[in-house]
């Protein structure tokens, strides 16, 4: 079957990355988390004081940007890629409530999308990948054949996102990720440089009321179809 390249976009903890390893495992293709670069840039500015309390000092990140190597690397024993940020490993210092609360601002930073966008259209190029964030199917892969918005209630996403910090141990309130996920949702969808919007031949998917496995069957059915 000739390979395609599917765009996943939509509001934070939508389940997006769930049903996009689910794909890739299934077709074969490789899964690329965009997230996970926004948070590891995030994660870098944050370890050289350019984060600090509620200061943002963008042009010391900007400068700096040629410093940061992004990669994944496969875990055999979890079945997906990790982040590595300069050949470090830190895919859990990336998924912090720290990390959530700053990264949006981060991710409207024009030169820090312009250089992500560059690498994730370079992974992309050979097609077979499934890539998920906010500006897949509108910017960095216009012409992508399946094009995937998720959408669900700002409670059901928080519910989600607090159980998945609580099974790793992480201390969090369910009252401060609600507040997270609609503080991110309205900057990723206010910002000038990319906004989060639903691409026109994008289809929607609101999964408030569908398990993993309903999406999963509606997706692939879509890809058959293709
Ligand atoms: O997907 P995840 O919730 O991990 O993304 C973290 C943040 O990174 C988003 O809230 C958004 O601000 C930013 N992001 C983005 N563009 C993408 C992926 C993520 O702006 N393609």
């Amino acid at each position: 079957m000739k390979k395609i390249t599917i765009a996943i976009d939509g509001f934070s903890s939508t389940g997006k990355s769930t049903l996009a390893k689910q794909l890739a495992k299934e077709l074969g293709y490789i899964y690329v988390d965009t997230g996970a670069m926004y948070r590891a840039v995030t994660y870098y500015a944050m370890q050289n004081n350019y984060i600090n309390h509620e200061e943002f000092n963008q042009q010391a990140l900007i400068n700096d940007l040629s410093k940061i190597t992004l990669t994944f690397q496969f875990n055999p024993n979890l079945g997906f890629a990790e982040m590595y940020l300069n050949d470090v490993n830190v895919e859990n210092e990336i998924r912090t409530i720290e990390v959530s609360r700053f990264v949006s601002k981060v991710a409207e930073v024009s030169q820090v999308r312009a250089k992500l966008v560059e690498q994730q259209q370079e992974m992309g190029k050979n097609k077979g990948i499934v890539m998920d964030g906010r500006d897949i199917g509108t910017v960095v892969f216009p012409e992508a054949e399946l094009k995937i918005f998720m959408t669900a209630s700002a409670q059901t996403r928080a519910q989600r996102r607090y159980d998945e910090m609580v099974e790793k141990g992480q201390p969090v309130s369910y009252e401060t990720v609600l507040e997270n996920v609609q503080q991110r949702d309205y900057i990723d969808t206010h910002r000038e440089d990319s906004p989060l919007v639903m691409a026109d031949d994008a289809i929607e998917i609101d999964n408030s009321h569908l398990s993993r496995e309903e999406q999963f069957q509606v997706v692939l059915d879509l890809v058959n179809n293709i």
